[in-house]
């Protein structure tokens, strides 16, 4: 009979850590935010840096704010490149193995009602940068959770290009995290502003969003 764990787990040796999903949960519930450094699965985390590296630097675009018909983009908000991932690569269908089983998790622990997942690659060359924004704007109930996890091996303080977390508006200071190869940081989309700083090196990371449901009878609501 199959145990819980043999459940959970897919391809070859890539198994889900379920203690690290206990974690991020704990942490969800006691602060709204999780920020965990060298915690994504090692085989994960460099299957995820040698696949950026290796895409043709035309499969990124310039990011901009919205989706759909409301996309823009703007210099002054943001102004990295980034390219959505699909599952069409090996390493992209491996994070979305993982971060469906963070998903299914979260879910039974947490009863979020996350109902699907959008994430893409982005990179910030030196000096790019991404204003203070939130991820979901309240009552839109859309996006519920942000995950960023950073793919930048020997990254050190003195590269700069932090994402720094604020508490709230009048929060200043806020908690930086430093984009380290293998470090998660996960927070509600609605209850965090933040910020990417500027780097002195080329700065890589993926950013996702689970998102409930916001499909209503008369308008379609799908992932992208
Ligand atoms: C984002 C974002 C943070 C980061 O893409 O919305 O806030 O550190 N990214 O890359
Ligand atoms: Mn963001």
């Amino acid at each position: 009979m199959a145990t819980a764990k043999s459940l959970l787990s897919f391809d070859n040796d890539n198994t889900v850590d379920e203690t690290l999903f206990a974690r991020i949960a704990q942490d969800m519930e006691q602060q709204g935010f999780s920020i965990l450094p060298a915690a994504l699965p090692e085989k994960l985390t460099n299957s995820l840096h040698l696949h950026q590296r290796a895409m043709d630097e035309s499969m990124f675009v310039d990011a901009g704010i919205g989706r759909g018909d409301n996309f823009i983009k703007n210099d002054f908000v943001r102004t990295d490149e980034i390219c959505w991932i699909n599952g069409e690569s090996e390493a992209g269908r491996d994070w979305l193995n993982w971060t469906g089983a963070l998903q299914r998790y979260l879910n039974r622990r947490l009863f979020l009602g996350l109902f699907s997942f959008e994430s893409h690659f982005a990179h910030y060359r030196p000096g790019d940068y991404y204003k203070r924004h939130y991820d979901a704007f309240k009552g839109q109930a859309n996006r519920v959770l942000s995950l960023v996890v950073y793919l930048n091996p020997g990254w050190t303080e003195q590269d700069n290009g932090e994402l720094v977390l604020y508490r709230d508006d009048n929060d200043r200071e806020g908690i930086k995290v430093v984009p380290l190869m293998g470090t998660i940081a996960v927070f509600l989309s609605e209850e965090f502003p933040h910020e990417v700083l500027p780097a002195r090196r080329d700065r890589y990371s993926i950013a996702g969003w689970f998102r409930i449901n916001g499909s209503v009878t008369d308008r379609v609501d799908p992932p992208l």
